[in-house]
């Protein structure tokens, strides 16, 4: 077996063995030189596995849970046992980003397509007054994983999930599935959320879902676009602080509030994240005119326009945009999430955007010019293919629900994505049924 192939496999093993939560602690040691064993510490500083946030070719994000004032940190190198290995601390210039939450740790520099191995760590922080601080202890993860950067060489396979809500039998069928495919990396379309209030209900989804796969996304990097859910509540106001942005190099200050847009080459695909916002308008007397969803649509316009100039995304044969809210909707009374001032008109239905016809202004000119050739979307919770027209030249995947019981047609999908026979296939999973729902191919774009 060659050693590439061997990693793999030993990731795939890795992946599919349920590890405890908890288990974390190697090194304990305080300023002192004391070994702090488990009776001296209350409880476990770290207390998730780590989550690889917004794939990337140059960078990737590491976040974990942490259960007392800590500032944490990553060391990572290329080689499996870290003898190369740099570490980098949580934060940015100036000071550490010391809180009792969540760790967040950026990795900026790396080389594309590139793996590396990393082990999460925190220090355990005293904290009286600006001027009277001590660390009491450090602990370290001793297991050590490891992440591919995305890039032209990287391996052109990507997975797209959606609506999950929260829901952990589907998320938990979810996760196997995705563990059995072992994508470069996987999008979550949207809805991860329902209304959260609280970082530890965020924590919760993102970091220590109520799975037995708590390192769904310690090697297998995530993306995000935010769904409509996930604006929702007093915590979702703020989703960057367990979803870190990207770093503030990797965009224009134009787009300073655009964190999480991604625009990523992977092999021969080129993927474009965009984010639909609110399905109500900010009109809409339910939202008390605390949202504006509006102006940060039309800002991820010229965003969008200068993505798809880059070099890298405009040499791949294929192109493909995920967004949560569809960009059309066959049904003509479906609401298209422009019906001012409340999202009511006659002969629509529901009362809030089914699609988004003004994001469908805004960006799929653009994405129609550049050749695309699917958009992937969410939101309905009912799997849809819309085929392309003479004058819709994109096809457009509609993914499915959270439901998990018998005879639904709100079950769970997610859309698989890879090279094959020198075209792109889309794998549509049916995951209540546990089988291949459809099959897709699309030829390369004229690039
Ligand atoms: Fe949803
Ligand atoms: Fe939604």
């Amino acid at each position: 077996m060659k050693r590439r192939d061997f990693l793999k496999s030993s990731a795939i093993l890795a992946v599919g063995t349920t590890v405890p939560a908890i288990s974390l602690a190697e090194t304990r040691q305080s300023k002192s030189g004391d070994i702090l064993d488990a009776k001296t510490a209350k409880e476990s500083l770290i207390d998730s596995a780590p989550m690889l946030q917004n794939y990337a070719e140059n960078s990737m994000g590491v976040a974990f849970s942490v259960t007392d004032m800590a500032n944490g940190f990553v060391t990572y190198g290329e080689k499996p046992d870290l003898s190369d290995g740099k570490t980098v601390k949580c934060g940015g210039y100036r000071v550490t980003d010391m809180n009792d939450k969540v760790m967040q740790i950026r990795l900026t520099g790396l080389k594309p397509a590139t793996t590396y191995y990393y082990k999460i760590g925190a220090d355990r922080i005293c904290y009286k007054g600006g001027y009277d601080m001590h660390i009491l202890g450090t602990e370290i993860d001793p297991r050590i994983y490891h992440f591919t950067t995305a890039g032209k060489e990287a391996k052109a396979h990507f997975c797209v999930i959606n609506d999950t809500h929260v829901q952990w039998p589907a998320i938990t069928k979810i996760a196997d599935k995705l563990a059995e495919l072992n994508p470069s990396c996987v999008v979550w379309n949207g809805d991860a959320c329902n209304t959260e209030e609280t970082i530890e209900a965020q924590k919760r989804i993102f970091l220590k879902p109520e799975i037995n796969r708590k390192d769904y996304a310690s090697e297998t990097p995530y993306l995000f676009c935010c769904g409509n859910h996930d604006s929702r509540g007093l915590a979702n106001r703020h989703m960057e602080r367990v979803w870190m942005f990207r770093q503030p190099e990797e965009r224009l200050s134009r787009d300073w509030d655009l964190g999480r847009n991604f625009a990523v080459r992977m092999g021969d695909i080129a993927l474009i994240g965009l984010d639909t916002a609110e399905d109500k308008l900010d009109t809409n007397p339910l939202f008390a005119g605390l949202f504006s969803s509006e102006a940060y649509r039309e800002a991820q316009k010229p965003w969008l326009r200068e993505a798809l100039k880059q070099p890298e995304i405009m040499s791949a044969p294929y192109l493909i945009a995920i967004c949560h809210i569809p960009l059309y909707d066959p049904d003509p009374t479906a609401n298209p999430g422009d019906l001012r001032p409340a999202d009511k008109a006659p002969n629509y239905s529901p009362d809030y955007a089914s699609w988004q016809r003004t994001c469908a202004q805004l960006w799929t000119p653009l994405l129609q010019e550049a050749g695309c050739q699917l958009i992937i979307t969410a939101h309905q919770h009912l799997y849809r293919y819309d085929a392309p027209t003479q004058n819709r030249q994109w096809a457009q995947i509609v993914g499915g629900g959270p439901k998990m019981d018998k005879g639904t047609k709100e079950y769970p999908t997610i859309v698989e994505g890879e090279i094959s026979d020198n075209k792109l296939k889309i794998t549509v999973h049916n995951i209540l049924d546990n089988k291949v729902q459809d099959v897709f191919t699309f030829d390369s774009r004229k690039v």
